[in-house]
Parts: structure tokens; C-alpha cells; sequence
């Protein structure tokens, strides 16, 4: 068991800490904000995640997890140190690595023996190597250290079960001292069969990039084939299911849609391209998923919009704000794209979400957005809801109920959770994505939208 420092209380920092901690290890977890230390001191976390506050007060009581501002101090006491701070897209894409050599630059001050240095936060290709040699430029003369990758691989709303149980774990370190502490530190993983890959400094930091690249291209291949399906007649959940029982391609990741959002995606799709163009090579595929992707989510404004007529004036009820469910998180949701698109065109907004709305308040894209304070109340009054984020307690709406409050009765499913007939059948105008129908004899195939009988 080692005593760690975890630097960056995130999202992925303090995941990392409490299953560290969980693990066995002392782990203190350290932020620059100081009140969001004393915050999470009383158990206060800054984000929803559902399972964590029950780790965190657990291992907390236990005495196995500290949180601190004190990074020299905590450095200090630990030999194993984590950077897991933001790597926030600057204005051309690339990513902005300067906290990450911040941080190091403390380490480096405080190297007293041994110190492994394990780089997390998601950073460009040759991150890990620079970090070495900046390191090497502040430390005393003859101090010893390693610097690894160990990128994660967490998804938000499910980041207990994909950090406890992930499909593998990639180690990035050249040394066998680096390569066994973290093989140590997974070990519990191990006992669980957790494939583990064990290689070099770039190809661990390429693993991460490729992975959430190719993802964020397996929704848009799907979002484009739904495009498709509309126009001609097909359903793009059936093309999916039969697409996906191909073992090669697989059927995870096929759900069409308004398009991706979140904090990995957007951010990693563009640093990749940002990352290739410097090292003059072609990234045409990644570049085509940023442009389709962003073409997704404007067609999802002229969808509605269609649904609606002339929207200038009328009000749309967009249901789910988050960039998916089981979070608060709202960073490049689809969602606000949405609301910015329909804003534009002169759409009143109502918003409801489960677990954002607080969020949601603070942000400029919400102004002039009204809330509302459950589904129905969102939806008083509206000429049309539109599904943005699939939380469960969208799934089983009285639609009944639904269609009173609404001024116009449209309804438009951007995740697909519902059964088009019920919805047409409850008197709906429906609108879904990928949800063609074929075209009766002699007639060209359309249209998206199903209208009730
Ligand atoms: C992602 C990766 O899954 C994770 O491995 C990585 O470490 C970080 O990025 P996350 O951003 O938390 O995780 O969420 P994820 O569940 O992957 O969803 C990302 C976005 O894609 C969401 O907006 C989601 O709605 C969308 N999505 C996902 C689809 O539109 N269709 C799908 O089939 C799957």
C-alpha cells in the first residue's frame, strides 16, 4: 500500500482518490480552492456522481482519504503523486498543459527520495516526456524519480463501476520500479483478471486519445447513417442492432442522436486534430467527426423548428440538460447547443433537468431560459418537448397528462427512448431521429416526423 497524493480535486482526481483510497492506500487529495477543500472536508462533493459520497465518507472516516491545499506538504508525505488537473482546450483546439507543469514544478521542489510521478490528466502526445525533463530542470541535482501515464478511462454517471472494473488499464513508464508501484497499486484489478497493457510514455498518452476518437467517431457514423434512414425510409435502431451483432464492430456506442457533448469528446476529438496538424499529419477522419458532429446537433434546431412551423414566438420544453444522464455535468452538452439554436430563431425556452438545473442557471447560454420545475411544468404551455438527455424519468411519462399541459401537441424523442406508435397513438406529432418509414407504394420515402391518425 502506498501513501499518494492525488493532485486536482475533478472529476477524475477525486474518483481516482476514493477508489485509491478503497484500494487500501493513504491517499490525500489536493486542490488549489481552498473552500472547495473545506467543502469536501465536510463531505461535500463538487459534482453529482452517483455512489461516490458513499466511498469518499467511507474511506474518509477511515482515515485512508485527506483532502488538503497544501501540495508541497502533501507531496511530501507521499510517494506516489497523481496529476489529474484540467487541460482545458485553448482558442485553436490544442490543449492548455500549463497546470500540469505547475504542478510539477512543485513536485519537482519537493522531490525528498523516490517520488513516481503519474501523469492522468488527459494531455497531448509527448506530455509525459517533457514532464520528465521539466521535472529533471527543477529538482536537486541526482533526485530521483520516474514519470508515467496511466490515462483513465472513466465515464461520467458510471465512473465508480468503469474506475473499479474497467476493460483494461494502460500503464505508460519506462522503468521496472515505475511499471511494478503501479502494477502494485492496480493489483486489486488484477484479482479481477482487468487486462492490464504495459508500454511506453507516447503510445499509453495515444491509447487515451484513440480510444475517446474513435468512440466519439462510432456516434457520429451512427448519427449520419440515421441522417440517412430518414431520407429513406429506414430505422436507424434496427440498422444499429444488425450493425452492431457484427463482432467486429460491436453494438456499444450505436445510439443515434443530437449529437455528443461532454467533457472528453469534444475537448479530445479537437486536441487530436490540434496535436496532428502540428506533427504535419492528416487527421481527415477526426476532422470530418468535429464538423459532423456540430452539423448533428443544428439539424436537431431545424428538426424541432420543422416540428413547430414558424417558431419565432412559440415555446419549445427541452427536457435533459446535462450531456447525458446520471450527472450535472454541463460541459458541451448538445443540450445548450440546442437551446442556443432555438434561441436564435426566436423560441421561447423552458428547461427542466433532474440533478442541472443549478448549474444550468449560472451559465450565459441559460439566459432568457425559463425552468420548470418537473417535466409537465417545463412542458405548460409549449409548442413542442424535445428529449435532449435520456434520464429515467423521461422514460415513462403520462403522456396523457402531457398533452393537456401542452399548447401544441409535438414531441420530439432526440434519444429514441420512446416507441413512435405510442406516441403518435397518445396524439403526438413525433419526432425521432433515424426513425424513417418506408414510403407507401409509388411514393418517395418520408418523413421523420409521424403525425397521430
Ligand atoms: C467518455 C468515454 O466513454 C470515456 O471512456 C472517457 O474516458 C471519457 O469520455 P463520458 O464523456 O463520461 O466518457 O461519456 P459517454 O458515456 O462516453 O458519452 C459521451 C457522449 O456521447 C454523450 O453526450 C452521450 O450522450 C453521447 N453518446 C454516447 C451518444 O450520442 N451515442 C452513444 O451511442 C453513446
Amino acid at each position: 500500500m502506498y501513501n499518494i497524493t492525488v493532485v486536482g480535486s475533478g472529476y477524475v482526481g477525486l474518483v481516482t482518490g476514493a477508489c485509491l483510497a478503497d484500494f487500501g492506500n493513504n491517499v490525500i487529495c489536493v486542490d488549489n480552492d481552498a473552500a472547495k477543500v473545506e467543502r469536501m472536508k465536510a463531505l461535500e462533493l463538487p459534482f453529482f456522481e452517483p455512489g461516490l459520497p458513499e466511498i469518499v465518507e467511507r474511506n474518509f472516516n477511515e482515515g485512508r482519504l485527506e483532502f488538503s491545499a497544501d501540495l508541497a506538504g502533501s507531496i511530501r508525505r507521499s510517494k506516489v503523486v497523481f496529476i489529474t488537473v484540467g487541460t482545458p482546450p485553448r482558442a485553436d483546439g490544442s490543449a492548455d498543459t500549463s497546470q500540469i507543469y505547475a504542478v510539477a514544478k512543485v513536485v519537482a521542489q519537493n522531490l525528498d527520495g523516490y517520488k513516481l510521478i503519474v501523469q492522468k490528466s488527459t494531455a497531448p502526445v509527448g506530455t509525459a516526456r517533457e514532464l520528465y525533463t521539466w521535472i529533471r530542470k527543477w529538482a536537486k541535482r541526482g533526485a530521483e524519480f520516474d514519470v508515467a501515464s496511466n490515462p483513465e478511462f472513466l465515464r461520467e454517471g458510471s465512473a465508480l463501476e468503469t474506475t473499479m472494473r474497467p476493460d483494461r488499464v494502460v500503464i505508460g513508464a519506462e522503468s521496472k520500479k515505475a511499471i511494478d508501484i503501479l502494477k502494485k497499486i492496480h493489483d486489486p484489478l488484477f484479482l479481477i483478471e482487468t487486462p492490464m497493457v504495459v508500454t511506453g510514455l507516447e503510445t499509453a498518452e495515444l491509447i487515451k486519445y484513440a480510444s475517446n476518437c474513435f468512440l466519439a467517431t462510432k456516434i457520429t457514423f451512427i448519427n449520419e447513417m440515421a441522417n440517412l434512414c430518414e431520407a429513406l425510409g429506414a430505422d436507424v435502431q434496427m440498422v444499429a442492432k444488425g450493425l452492431g451483432m457484427d463482432r467486429r464492430i460491436g453494438g456499444k456506442f450505436l445510439h443515434a442522436g443530437p449529437g455528443y457533448g461532454g467533457s472528453c469528446f469534444p475537448k479530445d476529438t479537437h486536441a487530436l486534430s490540434a496535436f496532428a496538424r502540428k506533427a504535419k499529419v492528416k487527421s481527415s477522419i477526426v476532422d470530418a467527426v468535429i464538423a459532423a458532429n456540430e452539423h448533428q446537433m443544428n439539424l436537431m434546431v431545424d428538426k424541432i423548428c420543422a416540428g413547430i412551423g414558424a417558431p419565432r414566438g412559440k415555446r419549445v420544453a427541452v427536457l435533459g440538460l446535462s450531456f447525458k444522464p446520471n450527472t450535472d455535468d454541463l460541459r458541451a452538452a448538445p443540450a445548450l447547443h440546442i437551446i442556443a439554436g432555438l434561441k436564435r430563431r426566436g423560441v421561447k425556452v423552458c428547461a427542466f433537468d433532474p440533478v442541472a438545473m443549478a448549474k444550468a442557471e449560472e451559465l450565459p447560454e441559460m439566459r432568457g431560459v425559463t425552468l420548470g420545475a418537473d417535466p409537465y411544468d417545463a412542458a405548460r404551455g409549449a409548442h413542442a418537448i424535445a428529449i435532449v438527455t435520456e434520464w429515467n424519468e423521461f422514460r415513462g411519462m403520462d403522456l396523457a397528462h402531457l398533452k393537456r399541459v401542452m399548447k401544441k401537441p409535438v414531441f420530439a424523442d432526440l434519444r429514441n427512448i420512446y416507441n413512435p406508435d405510442e406516441v403518435t397513438a397518445a396524439g403526438f406529432t413525433h419526432i425521432g431521429v433515424g426513425k424513417g418509414r418506408p414510403a407507401a407504394a409509388g411514393k418517395p420515402a418520408r418523413k421523420a416526423a409521424r403525425k397521430p391518425a
